[in-house]
């Protein structure tokens, strides 16, 4: 779509999610701080909500139709893929069907907790790039209990086959359980990496992911994400790509 032709004026699309007033809107366009297809934005311009990206301050708003966010708590021995499962039950068969949704990346299947399901491409594009390193915590039950050198090596970073990990964040939470904040989406990352300090995991629970938490959520359980989480999530994504890039 041409600025000039049909569609929707800008600020009235940005408004309509609830981002701020039309007013509050027009303001932050004429600031220069909307993009619309990562160009700086005119006010009063047009666009089309179901192809154009659109972002304030680098960060992704949602404007196209139908799109849905839930937040699931992923239970013990369900698949956060759909492809190849052999029958054995996935996430997405925990969530409604219509419109269809995908999991944003993956958890294990014996890993439980918080994973975020989407029709968002854009945003679950983002949200998985390793250079956007949005933030994720788990609760590691442990065998044994980690002294202050394993403490150490795990948030200093330890050698896996495939490389060295990150620093991470680590705070022993009790005897045999620790919190573990990472940034990279390594394949069965936090296993390999008590694993590697000697305290092999014996239950593994995503809690937190950037901006989103529910201690009340309960594993099976699933609800809508609200518009402010949606813009929570899509501003830590950036944050990531700030961070990790310059
Ligand atoms: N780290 C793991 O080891 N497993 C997960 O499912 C997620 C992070």
């Amino acid at each position: 779509m041409t600025e000039s032709s049909g569609g929707d004026r800008l600020q009235k699309v940005l408004a309509r999610t609830g981002l701020a007033s039309r007013r509050a809107c027009e303001e932050l366009i004429a600031e220069g701080r909307v993009t619309v297809n990562a160009e700086v934005a005119e006010l009063g311009r047009r666009v089309d909500p179901r192809v154009d990206v659109i972002e304030v301050d680098g960060a992704l708003v949602p404007v196209a139709p139908g799109l849905v966010h839930y937040l699931l708590n992923k239970p013990m021995g369900v698949l956060s893929t759909a492809a190849d499962t052999h029958g054995r039950p996935t996430v997405v068969e925990l969530v409604p069907p219509d419109p269809r949704v995908f999991p944003v990346g993956r958890l294990d299947s014996d890993t439980e907790g918080l994973l975020v399901l989407t029709n968002d491409g854009e945003l679950a594009h983002r949200l998985t790039h390793p250079s956007f390193g949005v933030d994720k915590e788990y609760l590691a039950h442990v065998r044994g209990d980690p002294n202050p050198v394993a403490l150490r090596r795990l948030r200093e970073g330890v050698e896996l086959d495939d490389g060295a990990t990150a620093p991470a964040r680590v705070t022993r939470v009790d005897e045999g359980v620790l919190r573990i904040t990472i940034h990279e989406g390594r394949n069965r990352q936090v296993r390999r990496m008590c694993e590697a300090v000697g305290h092999p995991v014996l239950r593994l629970v995503r809690t937190r992911i950037g901006p989103l938490a529910d201690r009340r959520l309960k594993p099976g359980e699933w609800r809508p994400l609200e518009a402010g989480e949606v813009r929570a999530l899509a501003a830590a994504a950036t944050e990531g790509r700030r961070q990790h890039h310059h």
